[in-house]
């Protein structure tokens, strides 16, 4: 099988060895689409391993066709399109993955559109709802608004009545999450975001994937009882932390990660997917936002889009495509 090989700082399209398998609690998909995520740049770049156990090769998630099942795998067939959200894997002709880790594709939707949902809408639900618990008349700030992951959590902010407030680094990013749903946002690049967001009413959730650079001004924006839940490290990984606002203010500082997570657990954060995001997909409520695709051949020129900050929403390579 062909997959992506990235060990000579250039992604190359090769021959590589058969992925053993599946196991008895696996299926094996042959690959349509794999979706980009920011972890895959960073993985590259040696900043982020995969877990113990997982792929080497890059890929966060894919749509594809289920090829074969383990003996206990249940409720799901040959033949059956569906997406996964892996530990790695993703830039490959075929992957092996955990039953727990798959979904259906919601109906009507195309493999290519499926391919842009595990991960960004996964990484916003456990985040938002699991990590964050939103409740009832909360305000959230959305941090890289345009992201893939920011584009799936304005969507579910919206669709679940929550305003959200986001930041991002240029006015047409701003005007996209305006339309996705986003009540108010600041272009990162006219300053701090902070008198912005205290005269917008301040944020009892923060979803935060750019960490040091932005801590002490999430802690200034962060509202009584509010929780900062710490997704990534774009902006470094050491900075002071103010505890006495952290005390005074009673708030909570949260860091989490997806990629980790064993099967049981990423199942069960699917399965809130099945249940809650799945039917909203469905009825045009929610959508993928899909920014550009590449054939997989070309994923040096998609990683060169996504690292220069050009996407809104999901860029997507074309492994097999239907
Ligand atoms: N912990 C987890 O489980 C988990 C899971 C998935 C993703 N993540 C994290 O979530 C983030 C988004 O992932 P993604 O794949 O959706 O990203 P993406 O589509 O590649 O978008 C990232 C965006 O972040 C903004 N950005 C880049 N550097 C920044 C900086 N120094 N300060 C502020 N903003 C910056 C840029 O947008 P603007 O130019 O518009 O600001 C960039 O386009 C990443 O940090 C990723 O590692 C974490």
């Amino acid at each position: 099988m062909r997959a992506i090989r990235h060990d000579d700082a250039r992604l190359v399209w090769d021959e590589t060895s058969a992925i053993p398998g599946p196991g008895a609690h696996e299926v094996r998909l042959k690959v349509a689409w794999a979706g980009i995520n920011r972890a895959d740049l960073m993985q590259r770049a040696g900043h982020y391993p995969p877990p113990p156990g997982a792929s080497p090769v890059l890929g966060l998630e894919v749509s594809g066709t289920i090829t074969e099942l383990g003996d206990d795998v249940r409720g799901l067939s040959v033949g059956q399109p569906v997406c996964a959200l892996l530990a790695g894997g993703g830039y490959a002709e075929e992957v092996v993955v955990d039953a727990h880790q798959v979904l259906p594709l919601p109906e009507g939707f195309t493999l290519r559109e499926a391919a842009a949902l595990p991960e960004v809408f996964a990484t916003a639900w456990l985040n938002l709802f699991m990590e964050g618990a939103l409740g009832a008349g909360d305000r959230v700030l959305l941090h890289a608004g345009a992201s893939g992951v920011g584009t799936a959590a304005i969507q579910l902010c919206r669709a679940f009545g929550y305003p959200c407030f986001v930041t991002v680094g240029s006015d047409a990013k701003l005007a996209a999450c305006r339309e996705l749903g986003a009540d108010a946002g600041w272009n990162r690049h006219e300053g701090s975001f902070v008198d912005a967001v205290q005269r917008w009413g301040g944020a009892d959730m923060i979803l935060d994937p750019v960490g040091a650079s932005y801590l002490a001004d999430n802690q200034r924006v962060l509202n009584e009882d509010g929780r900062l839940v710490v997704i990534g490290m774009m902006g470094g990984r050491q900075a002071e932390l103010d505890m006495g606002r952290m005390l005074m203010k009673r708030q909570r500082l949260i860091g989490s990660t997806l990629r980790a997570r064993p099967p049981e657990a990423k199942g069960r954060i699917l399965a809130a997917l099945a249940e809650h995001v799945w039917p909203r997909l469905v009825s045009g409520e929610l959508r993928p936002l899909i920014d550009r695709t590449w054939p997989i051949e070309d994923a040096e020129t998609a990683h060169d889009h996504v690292r220069a900050d050009a996407n809104t929403g999901k860029v997507l390579l074309e492994v097999s495509g239907a």
